[in-house]
């Protein structure tokens, strides 16, 4: 199994290029369930993710078009089966945002629940909770969520619909099944993150009727049908993100080209206030490490909130950085397993409850460590670019899930990183 095998110490120095969102793109792919006619997106990242969503949606019946230059295009003229298996789902919780789409479209759906994940509970009654409210019949047997809309004729109806709490593909899932539902349904205490935007986005191109999209209410007026459309997918705040605390660590100079700025307010923020100098000019972002980064502590929350989805990369700047941090996860209930592997490093860290106490040390020592998900392997990576010596990183299947051409781009940067068999 590929391991990663990363020489620490060098700061990074460069220019990269930002790459299409995977939490966008894979909503996205889904919306092409919702017509006949062809999908055609750019911008579309090269990651397992991506692939495994293709295979999904073929096997749906859907004409999936190879991947090519960040190009793809999709076509559902007709859905043949609409079911997402197990085997497939299991290795991709995100297969649970075709359940919406299919219930709109064709008014069955046969979906596999997601399971268990390394990083929380993460159920889906959210979604199950606002499709029956449009009408949706939902059972659950032999771990399949088995769906039916009132009939496939007359299919969903609009509702009010009010999130328990604050979920992305929840809110996703919802917003496709409201397209096409008979009447107006009201999404509330929806999800505010930019990726929920851009599938708004691509939705409206498709001749969907939504307003809201970015707040906490979203409004969805159900047309009978949605046409074909071209959809560009947003930059990847999170691949952003990680560059640069990446730098940040390692006392680096880099710039990221065709980045989305305005999508990072919170990460970019907390590097200042490690003591990283910042500068933005249009989609580019330039970050200069000052030294030796600060402590500074975060809280993860919904967007525009810090990112979960940043957090191991910053527990990881915080294991050398000067002074003490807390970071605290309110969103995952299990998303510090990182810690005991940057701990192999020798990094202090004590977790107390959804709370992790790091104090910052000088220096880290290169070790072997095992990546858990994909965020916690870009912790470590981050960790492991600052080691003195060699770290080597296992199971780095996760870091492919999620992070595209990532020791190229490292290595244009100056790092010293090989995947080793
Ligand atoms: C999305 O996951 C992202 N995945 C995650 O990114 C990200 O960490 C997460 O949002 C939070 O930002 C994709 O977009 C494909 P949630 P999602 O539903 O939608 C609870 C990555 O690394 N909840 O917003 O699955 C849930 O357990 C991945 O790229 C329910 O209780 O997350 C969690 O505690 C990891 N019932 C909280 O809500 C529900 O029905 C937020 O989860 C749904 C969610």
């Amino acid at each position: 199994m590929d391991k990663l095998r990363i020489r620490g110490g060098v700061p990074l120095e460069g220019e990269v290029y930002v790459s299409g969102a995977k939490n966008a793109a894979l909503p996205i792919m889904c919306a092409a369930l919702l017509t006949a006619e062809p999908l055609a997106l750019g911008n579309v990242p090269q990651l397992m993710d991506v692939r495994t969503m293709a295979k999904l949606l073929r096997q749906m019946g859907v004409e999936a078009s190879p991947l090519a230059d960040g190009r793809m295009t999709l076509r559902a003229a007709r859905i043949t089966d609409p079911t997402a298996p197990y085997d497939l789902v299991k290795t991709m919780r995100a297969s649970v945002l075709v359940l919406g789409a299919l219930l709109a479209r064709g008014g069955r759906a046969r979906v596999s629940l997601p399971g268990g994940c390394a990083i929380g509970l993460r159920p889906v009654d959210q979604h199950v909770k606002g499709l029956q409210a449009m009408g949706a019949a939902i059972t659950i047997e032999h771990g399949y969520m088995n769906a039916a809309a009132r009939s496939p004729e007359r299919g969903l109806h609009g509702a009010r619909i009010v999130m328990d709490m604050v979920t992305v593909t929840g809110t996703e899932n919802l917003l496709m099944a409201a397209t096409l539902a008979e009447g107006t349904t009201l999404i509330e205490n929806a999800a505010r993150e930019p990726e929920v935007v851009d599938l708004a986005r691509c939705l409206v191109a498709m001749g969907a009727r939504i307003e809201g999209a970015g707040s906490d209410v979203i409004r969805v007026q159900g047309v009978r049908s949605l046409r074909g459309a071209e959809h560009t997918v947003m930059r990847d705040r999170i691949e952003t993100g990680t560059y640069l605390a990446a730098a940040a660590a390692t006392g680096g100079r880099i710039r990221l080209h065709g980045a989305a700025p305005e999508t990072l307010d919170a990460t970019l923020e907390k590097l200042r206030e490690a003591g990283a100098r910042i500068r933005i000019n249009g989609s580019t972002v330039e970050l200069e490490g000052g030294g030796r980064p600060r402590a500074v502590s975060v809280r993860t929350a919904p967007y525009p909130g810090f990112a979960t989805d940043m957090q191991a990369q910053f527990m990881a700047l915080a294991a050398i950085a000067q002074g003490s941090a807390v970071i605290t996860e309110t969103i995952f209930e299990n998303r510090f397993m990182h810690a005991l592997e940057l701990q192999r490093l020798g990094a202090d860290i004590a977790i107390q409850g959804n709370s992790a106490v790091v104090r910052g040390v000088e220096r880290l020592q290169g070790a072997s460590v095992m990546a858990t998900d994909l965020r916690a392997s870009a912790g470590l990576v981050v960790a492991g670019l600052v080691a003195d010596g060699e770290t080597i990183v296992e199971r780095i299947y996760h870091l492919d899930r999620g992070y595209e051409a990532l020791e190229r781009k490292l290595s244009g940067l100056g790092a010293r990183v090989a995947r080793v068999g």
